[in-house]
């Protein structure tokens, strides 16, 4: 099938000001922060060159058609039926994940997750000076990462006023059945937990046989103690538009909420809202063609691995373009930092919860995927980690 978009050619991103590309020198191929280096939709370009033209750039208030971009696209891509008043937009999820440590805990509360996480997880309760629980995802029957209720019900203290959750899952890449949701549910009702739950990348799933169930849809128990955080911007690859946004139900929660960022979250710029709206709006044909790039790019990473280093063990996963790699068996000492020496920048295990592993973003054109693994293979039969036979 002819594909539209350009997921091949990226325009030169060093020295743009990239976080990404500017923490290494030329010569390292950055795979690590989650952005991709792909052209956003030519539908958001569009949108965003006709608010250019407009040559005003007031503070913005969040307005009609954002909101209904918004509201259209929840009921349209997952079923949830949102309404306008349940919806603040944000400049990222990760103030909010923060926030929420403020508005939802104590000083001597803890809060619960779940490992390896995306590292702002983990920070958000130590920055709040609240205690943190990290309890470590499970294998289920099919080898597929998933929560350890067991563990979480002995971990779990009679301070615990939150759980954090990633659905899909970075770093693992999993989406959460309706059944896991469930559970969680009843965790959450039984322990009287405040759910955060972050879905950025609800959008990202390139496994056409598994679905995104919005947490706040499992029942209304546990929707009236949510707070649901999404974005454009993981899918459509606008990360540095800042425009996100929480969807809380119970009137009472969002008080406490809006009480808490009061003063301290600033508006959204208009340029994040006009992506947004045209995002959710257009958007769907370009994201379609991306899941399909994503999942050759995918299982290319998954056959170069197990033909060329099979050392390298990596779990099944349906959404999102980070691999979370078990470099354990090639016995590096710093594990990133080998693999930076040899040309790829990938995130370390460590901030994520297990230094055993290495992130790798395979969201580039497949000729970048290519070398850079290419770069990973040659590094290792260079310093005779592995042998030259595969
Ligand atoms: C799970 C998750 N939440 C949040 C974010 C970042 O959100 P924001 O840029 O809106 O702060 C990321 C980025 O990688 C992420 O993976």
């Amino acid at each position: 099938m002819h594909n539209p978009y350009n997921f091949k050619d990226c325009p030169p991103r060093h020295q743009t000001g990239s976080l990404k590309w500017d923490r290494y020198p030329a010569d390292v191929l950055p795979l690590w922060v989650a952005d991709m280096d792909i052209e956003t939709a030519p539908e958001i370009i569009e949108a965003l060159k006709k608010r250019l033209d407009h040559k005003v750039f007031g503070y913005t208030i969040p307005y009609d058609s954002v909101f209904d971009a918004v509201i259209q696209y929840l009921e349209r891509a997952h079923n949830y039926s949102a309404n306008r008043e349940w919806i603040s937009f944000l400049p990222g999820l990760v103030p909010a994940i923060n926030l929420c440590c403020h508005a939802f805990a104590n000083e001597d509360d803890s809060i619960m997750t779940a490992t390896p996480v995306y590292p702002p997880f983990l920070l958000a309760p130590k920055f709040a000076e609240r205690e943190l629980i990290s309890v470590p995802l499970c294998l289920n029957a099919e080898q597929e990462w998933t929560l350890d209720f067991p563990a979480m019900e002995k971990a779990i203290q009679p301070n615990t006023k939150i759980f954090i959750l990633c659905n899909p899952h970075n770093p693992v890449g999993r989406v959460y059945t309706k059944s896991e949701l469930e559970q969680l549910a009843s965790f959450c009702t039984r322990h009287d937990l405040i759910l955060i739950s972050d879905e950025i990348h609800c959008d990202l799933i390139f496994d056409s046989s598994v679905k995104h169930h919005v947490t706040a849809t499992i029942n209304k128990e546990l929707a009236e103690r949510t707070i649901t955080l999404m974005a454009p911007s993981k899918t459509y690859n606008l990360p540095g538009l800042a425009c996100a946004f929480s969807i809380i139900e119970n009137p009472k929660l969002k008080y406490q909420f809006e009480k808490t960022i009061r003063g301290i979250i600033t508006e959204i710029n208009c340029f994040g809202y006009a992506a947004c709206e045209a995002a959710y709006n257009f958007g769907e044909p370009w994201r379609k063609a991306l899941l399909s790039h994503l999942q050759c790019n995918y299982n290319y990473l998954k056959d170069f691995l197990d033909t060329k280093i099979p050392q390298i063990e990596f779990k099944p996963m349906q959404a999102t373009y980070l691999a979370w790699l078990n470099v354990e068996n090639l016995k590096l000492e710093k594990p990133a930092q080998f693999f930076e020496t040899h040309g790829v920048g990938l995130s370390d295990g460590t901030p994520f919860g297990d230094s055993k592993y290495v992130r790798l973003n395979f969201g580039c054109s497949k000729d970048r995927l290519a070398e850079a693994l290419e770069r990973m293979h040659s590094g290792l039969i260079k310093e005779t980690i592995i042998g030259n036979d595969q």
